[in-house]
């Protein structure tokens, strides 16, 4: 007969909905008590008042628990009142109320381009006239410093607080900045939490239009603090159009729904590849299946971006395409989408009320934990001035290199 321990084994494939982490990891398993061998009892916190959420996890866990015999499953679901307050759920208030939008760039797995978007997106909204900042919130693996040509640069710090950089007409931080080169931090989620509303409360963001802010790979403790500290204006999914690449998307882009967070658009990136000396597309990945996916989340496909070695380059380089190659045809679709984001921003930004963006989570609790976060978390910054050692790059980015061999 199954003993407690195999049912919480069994729970960890049962995951919290709109994310990659189970309810077992989130800890919100409360008590399980074995009636018999075919009947138990389950209770189980969760930080979401939705009816949604709370009906997902009851067919999952019931489903899961029958595969290992237990046919008649209790399920008792506590959850918080539905909040009646317009603010946001760990403060009440946007911890970063200077800043007028907040669009979160995400993506179901890593290495699709996130940052790459990030980077090329926030500066062609500065071009177009936008007041714009970037926040690196990807706290294992920041690498905004190297694509803004950031790298080695000392932080700046005033009182307890930390000066973001001001590069190619935009405001940038990263936790990339603010650590160790080459330090690696385990990040557990209290951790995960206080860092991230750390670098919205403690860095000197000035007034802006939108702040980009480019997380981590896939769903958890970070979307989920970022999203119950300010509230974001949208999401964009970065993803690449191979159909297992979709696969993962689609939980990105379920997170987004199950965090009321509206999408501003799906980003197809490493869309075709356009041969630099004929300049015929080829597909590589494949090409346009986003689309299907943009209209089944009921938003739009607002880039298609080739594979292009001068993005990779400028990149590394510290040199983003949008700003040095500005004619290039891929600065050209960047600039395009951050048109289509711009519209998008600012439509909802007149129409979107912050509880309506706001994960259902009760005030004071976080998601992450049901424990009751403190009103006011501490000021210090832990944010040093100690940047890495290597040179920022000066290589320049071609405008047109790679090749196919056609000529
Ligand atoms: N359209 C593109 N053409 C060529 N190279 C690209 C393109 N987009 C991104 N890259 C390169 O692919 C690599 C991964 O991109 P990037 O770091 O932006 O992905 P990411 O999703 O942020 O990754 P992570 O999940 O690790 O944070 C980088 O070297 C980047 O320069
Ligand atoms: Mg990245």
């Amino acid at each position: 007969m199954a003993n407690e321990i195999d049912i919480k084994n069994e729970l960890k494939s049962v995951n919290y909905p709109g994310f990659e982490k189970s309810i077992v990891d989130f800890d919100f398993i409360k008590n399980i008590k074995i009636v018999n061998n075919s009947s138990c009892i389950i209770n189980i916190d969760i930080p979401s008042s939705s009816k949604e959420v709370e009906e997902e996890i009851r067919t999952n866990v019931i489903s899961a628990l029958n595969k290992i015999g237990f046919k008649d499953t209790i399920i008792d679901i506590n959850k918080p009142m539905a909040p009646t307050q317009k603010s946001n759920s760990v403060s009440g208030s946007n911890i970063a109320p200077q800043i007028k939008n907040f669009v979160m760039v995400s993506s179901g797995k890593g290495g699709v381009g996130k940052s790459t978007t990030t980077v090329n997106l926030a500066i062609a909204a500065a071009m177009q006239g936008k007041k714009v900042g970037i926040l690196d919130a990807d706290i294992y693996g920041p690498n905004i410093p190297r694509m803004m040509g950031l790298q080695g640069k000392e932080v700046e710090v005033v009182g307890n607080k930390a000066k973001p950089f001001k590069i190619y007409g935009v405001d940038v931080m990263s936790m990339g900045s603010l650590m160790e080169d080459g330090q690696a931090l385990i990040w557990r989620g209290a951790m995960i939490m206080k860092a991230i509303q750390q670098l919205l409360r403690d860095i000197l963001w000035e007034e802006l239009d939108i702040l980009f802010i480019d997380m981590p790979p896939g769903t958890g403790d970070a979307q989920l603090t970022l999203a119950q500290s300010v509230p974001i204006t949208c999401g964009i999914n970065v993803t690449t159009p191979q159909h297992v690449a979709l696969d993962d998307s689609r939980r990105s882009l379920d997170m987004f729904k199950k965090l009321n967070i509206p999408l501003g658009g799906i980003i197809e990136n490493m869309s075709g590849f356009i041969c630099p000396s004929c300049e015929t597309e080829s597909d590589i990945f494949g090409k346009g299946t986003c689309d299907d996916l943009a209209k089944e989340y009921g938003t739009k496909v607002i880039g298609h971006l080739p594979i292009e070695p001068a993005i990779r380059q400028g990149g590394d380089a510290g040199k983003p395409i949008v700003y040095f190659a500005p004619q290039s045809v891929c600065a050209k679709r960047y600039m395009k989408a951050a048109e289509s984001l711009i519209s998008f921003v600012d439509e909802m930004s007149d129409k979107v009320e912050n509880a309506s963006i706001q994960p259902t989570t009760a005030p004071g609790v976080s998601a992450c934990s049901t424990a009751p976060v403190p009103a006011k978390p501490k000021e210090d910054v832990n944010a040093g001035c100690c940047g890495g050692s290597s040179a920022t790059s000066s290589e320049p980015v071609p405008q047109n290199s790679g090749g196919c061999g056609c000529n």
